[in-house]
């Protein structure tokens, strides 16, 4: 037997925009970092530390809406360490997506370059500081590959359960 439910509306278009935009920040980071110093390289980086700090918003509103409207059930007729996995890597989305916008955050407070948001100046937690710099970045680069693989995962869940159970969803039965 299955437990069936939906996602709503609301919880599938926040999903939806989060993949944008960590899509556009991966785009932007790798790109960015090999640019030569110059007015460009500061256009991009302030763009990619603005789209970050708005995902850290989105993920704020995501959080509370989820809390207030948790998902439906996952079903019960699909292998346990698949919905085991499924939990494990949505549970360190969340805690990864809001991990990456702090450490990039920090890293940019010890850079010596001020942190604003579409031009609007953010307060700097710390100053120019060449350790804590790296380290915040190093911490900021291996947040992203673990992101990475978690994508990897979660696409192949998808894959998987859409060619082997014949569903999209792992908690309700057809989504369309
Ligand atoms: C989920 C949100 C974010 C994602 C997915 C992301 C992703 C990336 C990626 C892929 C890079 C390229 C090199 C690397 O891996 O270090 C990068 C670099 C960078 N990001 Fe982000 N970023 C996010 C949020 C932020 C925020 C909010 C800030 C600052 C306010 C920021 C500041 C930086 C800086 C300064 C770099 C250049 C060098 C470094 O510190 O690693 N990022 N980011
Ligand atoms: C940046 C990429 C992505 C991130 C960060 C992400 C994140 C998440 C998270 C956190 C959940 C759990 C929602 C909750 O319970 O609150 C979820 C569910 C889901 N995602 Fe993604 N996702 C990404 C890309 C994708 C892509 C490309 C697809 C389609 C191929 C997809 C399809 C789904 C589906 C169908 C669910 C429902 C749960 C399930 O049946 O496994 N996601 N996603």
């Amino acid at each position: 037997m299955s437990v069936q439910g939906k996602y709503t509306t609301v919880a599938s278009t926040l999903h939806w925009v989060v993949v944008v935009l960590v899509c556009a920040l991966f785009g932007l980071g790798w790109f960015m970092t090999d640019l030569p110093p110059g007015p460009d390289r500061g256009f991009y980086f302030a763009t990619h530390k603005s789209i970050g700090i708005s995902l850290f918003v989105v993920m704020i509103v995501r959080l509370v809406w989820r809390l207030f409207n948790p998902p439906p059930a996952l079903r019960l007729d699909v292998p346990s360490w698949k919905v085991l996995l499924a939990k494990n890597v949505h549970l360190a989305f969340y805690i990864l997506l809001f991990l990456q916008p702090l450490t990039g955050y920090l890293s940019s407070s010890f850079s010596g370059y001020d942190t604003s948001l579409f031009g609007y100046p953010l307060p700097t937690w710390g100053w120019k500081h060449q350790v804590f710099n790296d380290f915040f970045s190093e911490a900021h680069t291996i947040c992203s590959s673990a992101i990475l693989v978690c994508i990897a995962l979660h696409i192949a869940g998808v894959v998987s359960h859409v060619h082997k159970e014949g569903i999209l969803f792992l908690n309700r039965v057809k989504p369309w």
